[in-house]
Formats: C-alpha cells, structure tokens, sequence
C-alpha cells in the first residue's frame, strides 16, 4: 500500500534556531512494517540527511522514542499500516518535552540528569552475607514492573507535568526510584523519598496517567508514583505542600461537603506562596470559575458524607 509519512523536520545547528517544516515521503508500506523500517527505509533509499535515533530494533534499547500521530512511542515497536489507518495519514515529529538536536534526535541530557538525580544504583546496608545479596521470588516482584524500564523517556515525552514544570523529576525518574525504593537489599529508603518529596518531586505529578498509558513496556510509573507517596506518608515525610495539599483537600470535603479551593491553597501553599496567587483567584471567581471564599455553604446531605468518609476511615 502507497502511502506518504510526514516527518517534522528542523536542523538547529546549522541555522541556529529550529525552524520545523514537514517533508513528505512517499513509501510502500508492507503488513509487519514498523515505523522504524521506513525512516530506515526512507533514509537508505530517498534521503540520506534525515536525522534520527535507534539501536536494536527490538523494543529494548530506548533509543527510537517519538511522537507518532501525536502520540509519544517506540518507532520500533509501532505498526506502521496500524497507525495510519487510525488516522489516514502518518505524522512523525520529535519526542515532546525535549528540545531538538537535529530533525528526530532529541536532546536528552535533562533525563540523564533526573535519573542521577535519584542515584539509580543500590545502596545495600553492611557486609554481603556469604551466600550473596538474595531476595525471594515475592520481593523481586514488588519491583518487577519498575525493573522493566529502558529509560526510552517516552513517558517524559506525554508528561503533562513536565510540559508546565520542565524542573519536574519525571515519570522516569520517579519508576527508576521506587525499583530502588522497594528493593529490600537498600538501606536508603529514607533518605530516597525525602529527597523525591521535595519540590517538584512526586508530588509535582498532577496523576493524568499519560505515562502509565503510553510506556512501552509496562513500568506504569503513575502508579509508581503513587506508591513512592504512600512509603513516603508511611516513613512521616510530610511536610511538604503535597501532603498538605491531599490533608487540605479531605478537610474542606469533611467540612463542607466539597472542594474550597480558596481555603486549600492557603493551607497548601502557605499563606506567602498562596498570596502570590491572588490575582488568578481573583480571575478564576469573576468568572464563576471558583466558589466564593467566603459565601460557601454545605451540601445537602453532608451528615451522610460525613458518616461515610468516618467509615472509610475506620476501616482504613
Ligand atoms: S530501536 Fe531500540 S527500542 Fe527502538
């Protein structure tokens, strides 16, 4: 089947700025064809200047992560003749939240930097008993799913957290940590999760779950994330605006039956940091996008809620 692939083109190093432009290629696309095969393909046989990374064609190295139809991937792993007939047409453009080397070729030195960030080695307490560092089939597979990262920074690529925060430690960053984390051969637990609580830590992650949709290789780091808070709460590291936040959010629910998102900021932000947010509430209550601070009354039925979240509780 004919088909053209757009690929979103740009060369900041011979320009100096990156001035994208889309070229078209006409192929043949044949059933098993990846993504991975025509930029092979095209850059053998139509041009030699197309710029893109990749290894082992095999969904293991990490190195041909992109957007494909808007969608960050593995261009190894994606069905070529699959993606077009989802959309009619076929659009390859960098992976998002990097900045741009050449055409396809990302820069991803901030990844890099992230994963050190989290020290991704083990850090085991005393000497090797004898028999070596064991841990049982049960242990290994509380961190199976983080031990299957490649580091391909698909999941930055869609994290809408780094798109508004490009300080945020990534969806990356924060799977690599709990592999750690949860690894009971490592002695620095603590010292671990208070450093990835901090700001634009863990808590930085506004849970859209792109990264658990979109990783190629079943890490789901949302939900690592997600456990990294709960052993974070569970060795009292709390006092930070996350916790606050999640404390702030159950209070106001408790008291009024909904969110008063006045009064959370306050209590998540502090009073300093939340002042400085006044001219978008100010924004956000003129146009009835935000209950008034002050005018905000019950829900009907709050004793019923009440009642509920007591039982929640008591359970818990
Ligand atoms: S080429 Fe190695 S993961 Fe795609």
């Amino acid at each position: 089947m004919k088909i053209k692939v757009k690929i979103k083109r740009c060369d900041p190093m011979a320009s100096g700025r990156c001035e994208a432009y889309i070229q078209g290629y006409d192929i043949k696309a044949k059933k098993g064809m990846t993504v991975l095969d025509a930029l092979i393909w095209i850059k053998d046989r139509l041009d030699g200047t197309l710029a893109f990374r990749r290894s082992c064609r095999s969904a293991i190295c990490g190195s041909c992560a992109m957007m494909i139809n808007g969608n960050p991937k593995l261009a190894c792993k994606t069905q070529i003749l699959k993606e077009f007939e989802k959309r009619q047409e076929i659009l390859i453009a960098p992976l998002g939240n990097f900045s741009i080397i050449k055409d396809l070729v990302v820069d991803l030195t901030p990844l890099w930097k992230k994963i050190n960030k989290i020290e991704p080695w083990l850090n085991p307490v005393g000497e090797p008993p004898e028999t070596g560092w064991i841990i049982s089939r049960e242990e290994a597979q509380r961190i199976d799913n983080e031990s299957a990262c490649i580091m391909c920074g698909v999941c930055n690529g869609g994290c809408n957290s780094q798109e508004g925060d490009p300080d945020f430690i990534g969806p990356s960053a924060c799977a690599k940590s709990y592999r750690f984390v949860g690894d009971v051969r490592d002695g620095s637990k603590f010292k671990r999760l208070e450093k990835i609580s901090r700001e634009h830590g863990i808590w930085n992650c506004m849970r859209c779950l792109m990264c658990n949709q979109y990783c190629p290789k079943g890490v789901y780091p949302m939900t690592a994330i997600e456990k990294l808070r709960a052993e974070a709460i569970g060795e009292g590291i709390v006092d930070n605006f996350g916790v606050r936040h999640v404390d702030a959010m159950v209070e106001s629910v408790r008291r009024v039956g909904r969110l008063d998102e006045a009064m959370y900021t306050f209590k998540s932000l502090g009073f300093l940091r939340a002042v400085g947010m006044l001219p978008l509430g100010i924004r956000l209550e003129l146009h009835g996008k935000m209950p008034h601070p002050v005018i905000f009354p019950e829900i009907d039925g709050i004793e019923e809620l009440r009642e509920l979240m007591k039982t929640v509780e008591e359970k818990e």
